[in-house]
């Protein structure tokens, strides 16, 4: 069997099924986490990547504009789920590629989430020294992990973490928004 997965920009019609895929991937203990808390303060996604198997999604990241202390120009990556029938195919990892290359084209510095670092090392991520970057509720510091899209910039981000609400600078708030039918395979699975 081959899959074909293709991915694009979240649409508002998406909403329904990147709910039900949260709720399978998190469960309803999601709202607790601290990385939600900074999300429901935000105004929304910047970046929202789904992939989809036809018409059934099969994954979704979302980033987040953030402040760090006293510093713009952050993101909060998180959630990113990958329906349990397309795990292991490689579509978490390209999903965060390509969020990170969309966040890298809108200026953003630095990227940030609470995760396993296992997993998040494959896409560049590291432990962020304990205490330098702080979450508005409990976090396992060793979760918390940062990838730099532009170097050394980690060093100028330091303290607690929030939503950042306002205009962003640059406009490329989606993949390749020139191109809206970025609906190329992403991968192919034989
Ligand atoms: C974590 C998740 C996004 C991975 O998606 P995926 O598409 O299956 O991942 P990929 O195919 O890109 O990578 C699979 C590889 O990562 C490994 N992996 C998956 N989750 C891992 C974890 N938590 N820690 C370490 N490695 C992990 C797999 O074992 C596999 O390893 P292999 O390549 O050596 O076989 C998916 O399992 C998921 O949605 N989980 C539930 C929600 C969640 O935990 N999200 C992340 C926190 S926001």
């Amino acid at each position: 069997m081959t899959i074909t997965f293709l991915i694009r920009p979240q649409a508002p019609g998406d909403l329904a099924a990147v709910d039900q895929l949260h709720e399978q991937a998190f469960g309803p203990g999601r709202f607790a986490r601290s990385a939600y808390r900074v999300r429901e303060a935000s105004a929304g996604p910047q970046i929202a990547l789904t992939a989809w198997d036809g018409a059934t999604l099969a994954g979704a990241i979302q980033l987040t504009a953030v402040t760090i202390g006293d510093s713009a120009g952050a993101m909060l990556l998180g959630p990113l789920a990958v329906a349990p029938a397309y795990k292991g195919m490689g579509g978490g990892q390209r999903l965060i590629h390509d969020s990170l290359a969309a966040a890298r084209r809108a200026g953003r510095r630095l990227i940030v989430l609470v995760g396993d670092l296992p997993y998040y090392k494959r896409a560049g991520f590291a432990p962020v020294p304990q205490g330098q970057i702080l979450f508005p509720g409990p976090a396992d510091p060793s979760r918390i992990l940062a990838v730099e899209l532009e170097a050394g910039a980690l060093g100028d981000f330091h303290g607690l973490i929030a939503a950042d609400n306002r205009p962003w600078p640059t406009v490329a708030t989606t993949p390749a928004p020139q191109r809206p039918a970025r609906e190329q395979p992403m991968f192919v699975v034989a």
